[in-house]
Parts: C-alpha cells; sequence; structure tokens
C-alpha cells in the first residue's frame, strides 16, 4: 500500500506540495522544496524549545502525557518499580530486554568490578571549596573522566562503547558520594562489593567508624525505586544534550557530563532542590494562600508542578507518594509532606492549575523523601543524576547505532539587520548615536 500523503498548499504561488507521513509525522526537509522563488532557502518548521519535533526514532521509553503512562522497553515502571532492582532495569534499558537471573549475576559482578575511581580522582575533588555544590563536583569529575580514559573515544566500537557505559554506571554513585563526603570534611569511603548497588552508595555516603556498614532496607528499596523512577524519560532537556554532544563524536564522559549540567537547571532535575527551598519559603499552612496567589499573577512558580509532556499526574509521583509512608516509618514524619499535600490538594481544585492542565510531577515529593532519608538539598539532583545515567546512555547507544545519525545542529529564523555599512571607530559616536535613538 502507497503511505499516505499529506498535501499543503502555498497560497503565495497556488503551488500543492505532497509530504509522505509515516509514523504520523512528516520530515521537515520535505518542507524545504516549499519556496516562493527559486533562489530562496526554502521553508523551516519553527520550533523553540522543540515542543513539537522528534528528533530521533527511538524504542527505549513510551510516555502518555494525557493518560499518564510511563514505560521502558514496553514494560509499565509500576511493575518494574514494584518487583525489579536498579540494576535489573539498567540492564532492560541499556539492552533491550529484562535479564535473566545468571545474566543478571554477571551484570552486578561487572558494575561492582568498575566501582572504584582513580586514587587522583579524591584529589581533584580535595580542589573543590567546602561548600561547593556536589553538582558542579559532578559535573566537572565526570568530565575529568574523559581523561582516564582516552579509549572512550573509539566510539565506533560497540564492545568498547559497552566498557565505557559499564564504568560510567558503576562510578557515578562513588563520584556522587565523595562529592557528598568531600562537603561534609568527612573521608572518603571505598566501595563494599558485597553490598547492592544502592546499598554500597548508603555505605559510601554514611558510614562513619562502623567496621562494616548496615543499610536499612527498607530505605535501600525505597532509594533504589527513585533510582528506578528516574532511569529514563526519553528526549527530555538532559537526554536530548547528551545526544547533541554525542552527535559531534565527543565520548561519553563529556558528553554525559554535558548531560549533568543540563539536569543540574531548576526547571528540569534542579526542580527537587527548588521543592525543598519553596515549602521551607512557604513554611506554613497558613501561608499556602498567599503563595498561591504569587505564582497565579505569574510571580513565581510551584514547582514540581507541571510537565512537558504529561498533562495529568505524573505516574513516579504516584509511586513516590506510596512509598514516603515506608520511608517515614524508619526515619519518622517529614513535616514538609503535610504542607506539601496541602499545597498539591489547593492546586487541583484552583482554575488556574486545572485549565493549564498542571500536576505533580516527580520532583515534587521525591525531595521530601531524600530528605527525611538524611540528604541535603543540595544533593537531590545529584540522587537524579545517578538514576537518569543509564537513560542518558542508553540513549547515546542508540544513537551511535542509528543510520540516520548526523550532528546536530538546528536551524534559525534570522530577523537581524540586512547587511549594512562598516562604520570605522572615530565615526560612530556620532553616527551610531544619531541611528540608535
Ligand atoms: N507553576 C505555575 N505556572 C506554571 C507552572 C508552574 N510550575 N508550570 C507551567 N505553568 C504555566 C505557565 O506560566 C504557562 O502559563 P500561561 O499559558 O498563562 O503563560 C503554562 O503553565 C504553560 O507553561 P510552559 O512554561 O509554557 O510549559 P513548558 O512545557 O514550557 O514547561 C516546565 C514545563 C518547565 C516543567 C514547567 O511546567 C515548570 O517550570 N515547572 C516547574 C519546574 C519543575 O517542576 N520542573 C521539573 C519538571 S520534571 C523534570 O524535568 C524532571
Amino acid at each position: 500500500m502507497p503511505s499516505p500523503k499529506l498535501t499543503i498548499t502555498d497560497q503565495r504561488t497556488d503551488k500543492a506540495y505532497e509530504l509522505t507521513i509515516e509514523n504520523s509525522s512528516v520530515r521537515a526537509l520535505d518542507l524545504r522544496p516549499i519556496k516562493e522563488n527559486p533562489e530562496e532557502f526554502g521553508m523551516l518548521s519553527y520550533d523553540p524549545g522543540y515542543t513539537n519535533t522528534a528528533s530521533c526514532t527511538s524504542r527505549i521509553t513510551f510516555i502518555d502525557g494525557d493518560k499518564g503512562i510511563l514505560r521502558y522497553r514496553g514494560y509499565p515502571i509500576e511493575q518494574l518499580a514494584e518487583q525489579c532492582t536498579y540494576t535489573e532495569v539498567a540492564y532492560l534499558l541499556l539492552y533491550g530486554e529484562l535479564p535473566t537471573a545468571a545474566e543478571l549475576k554477571v551484570w552486578n559482578k561487572e558494575i561492582k568490578d568498575h566501582t572504584m575511581v582513580h586514587e587522583n580522582i579524591k584529589k581533584f575533588i580535595d580542589g573543590f571549596h567546602y561548600d561547593a555544590h556536589p553538582m558542579g563536583m559532578l559535573v566537572s569529575t565526570v568530565a575529568a573522566l574523559s581523561t582516564y580514559y582516552p579509549d572512550a573515544k573509539n566510539i565506533g566500537s560497540r564492545t568498547n562503547r559497552r566498557l565505557q557505559q559499564l564504568r560510567l554506571i558503576s562510578k557515578m554513585p562513588t563520584l556522587a558520594a565523595y562529592a557528598y563526603r568531600h562537603s561534609q570534611g568527612l573521608p572518603y569511603i571505598y566501595p563494599d562489593i558485597e553490598l547492592s548497588y544502592t546499598e554500597n552508595f548508603m555505605n559510601m555516603l554514611w558510614r562513619r567508624a562502623e567496621p562494616k556498614y548496615e543499610p536499612s532496607p527498607v530505605l535501600a528499596k525505597a532509594l533504589d525505586v527513585l533510582f528506578i523512577l528516574h532511569a529514563d524519560h526519553e528526549q527530555n532537556c538532559s537526554t536530548s544534550t547528551m545526544r547533541t554532544i554525542g552527535s559531534s563524536n565527543a565520548d561519553p564522559y563529556v558528553s554525559l557530563a554535558g548531560a549533568c549540567g543540563a539536569l543540574y537547571g531548576p526547571l528540569h532535575g534542579g526542580a527537587n532542590e527548588a521543592v525543598l527551598t519553596m515549602l521551607d519559603e512557604i513554611g506554613s499552612m497558613e501561608r499556602i494562600p498567599s503563595f498561591i496567589k504569587e505564582v497565579k499573577e505569574g510571580e513565581r512558580r510551584l514547582m514540581g508542578f507541571g510537565h512537558r509532556v504529561y498533562k495529568n499526574y505524573d505516574p513516579r509521583a504516584k509511586i513516590i507518594k506510596k512509598i514516603a509512608d515506608d520511608v517515614f516509618e524508619i526515619t519518622g514524619r517529614n513535616p514538609k509532606i503535610e504542607l506539601a499535600k496541602e499545597l498539591e490538594r489547593i492546586a487541583l481544585e484552583d482554575d488556574y492549575f486545572v485549565k493549564r492542565r498542571l500536576y505533580p510531577n516527580v520532583d515534587f515529593y521525591s525531595g521530601i523523601i531524600y530528605e527525611a532519608m538524611g540528604f541535603k538539598p543540595e544533593m537531590f539532583t545529584v540522587l537524579f543524576a545517578i538514576g537518569r545515567t543509564v537513560g542518558w546512555l542508553a540513549h547515546w547507544e542508540e544513537l551511535m547505532e542509528d543510520p540516520e545519525r548526523r550532528i546536530a545542529r538546528p536551524r534559525q529564523l534570522y530577523l537581524g539587520p540586512n547587511e549594512r555599512e562598516f562604520v570605522p571607530i572615530e565615526e560612530r559616536l556620532g553616527r551610531l548615536q544619531s541611528q540608535r535613538v
């Protein structure tokens, strides 16, 4: 059967063009022949913030933002969060299938084998000021790994890429824990390979003088679930950054450092930290109405609310809300949860939020749990980055194997001045000032 077509008529010329429809989309390059005069460049599509532009095909994560559905490689996030470990999900995201028990055993061992970082990394981290933000330290140390693994430049070899992916998944918790220990003035803790991925991370963060760190199974499970929930989210800002940098054939360490940088922003992964700052600022139930008023007047945003893709309750926020109670049973209740729930209740009934379809996103409740576990707000985005590392890498791998891969290079619509005559510096004051008035 021939492919369906989209017919476009250009009213400037009365010419009709037929564009092939594939996967409910048309190729932007098929717009290029549309022009008024033959010497014109041709038509572009204009899409600031890429709200309606697919930059790639992908087989990793499916989201239906209207229905609040999230699936990794076809599996619903709810089932993965309940029945898998983070490393199992990491395997699924990277390799496309859930591992068998034997495959998972090998995979977990491989991850453990790569957990340590070069001793010089400690010196590198020591160079940061005592109050350096852990995300700044993480971005820099991930980029620095590029200098330790020059073999990573061989991006054409699948075997080599797999080695780098393994290194990154294994070392991210170590770098994150070292950044935290540095900010606390505490000695760095070596990995304990008898513990699981998440338990070992807790060990590297919180072990003091005890000979063996014994993590709470409930908190370890909760953190593991949080890593699963953050593991991938298709073409978000940081993943697109990973793909953009990767498209220039840069190595995965510097590409991932760029992705971490994008995640750091408060409109993206930095929102979890911003939610806590916001709750601290609101402080009490009585302050909520005046805060909501400020939001509605456009003076500020309700952090942890709204999403480019979800126009329904973020399914990850639902799962996080549920695990909060398990965590609080161990840690005691974080009083901020009541403030957050009340904010949510008011917002979900308010016309401003209803009309714009603004619901809690993954970051609305995660920070409250992290804080109850003992994390400082500056660490929240670092935790997000650990979980998301595998998602960034799965997309990078997909990009490397994509026969349509080209360097990412968007177009622009130039609206600046036309060619004009150069003004020598001695004549500028008079001539340019009269033009500017
Ligand atoms: N609080 C108040 N108003 C909001 C919020 C919010 N959190 N989010 C969106 N709006 C309003 C906008 O002001 C706009 O209103 P208008 O139509 O009257 O101008 C409308 O809703 C649409 O908002 P946009 O900014 O156009 O939506 P966009 O898809 O570009 O932005 C984003 C999505 C960045 C997530 C936004 O909702 C936001 O800033 N949320 C708060 C930050 C946050 O929680 N980020 C984490 C997202 S999840 C993640 O990245 C892991």
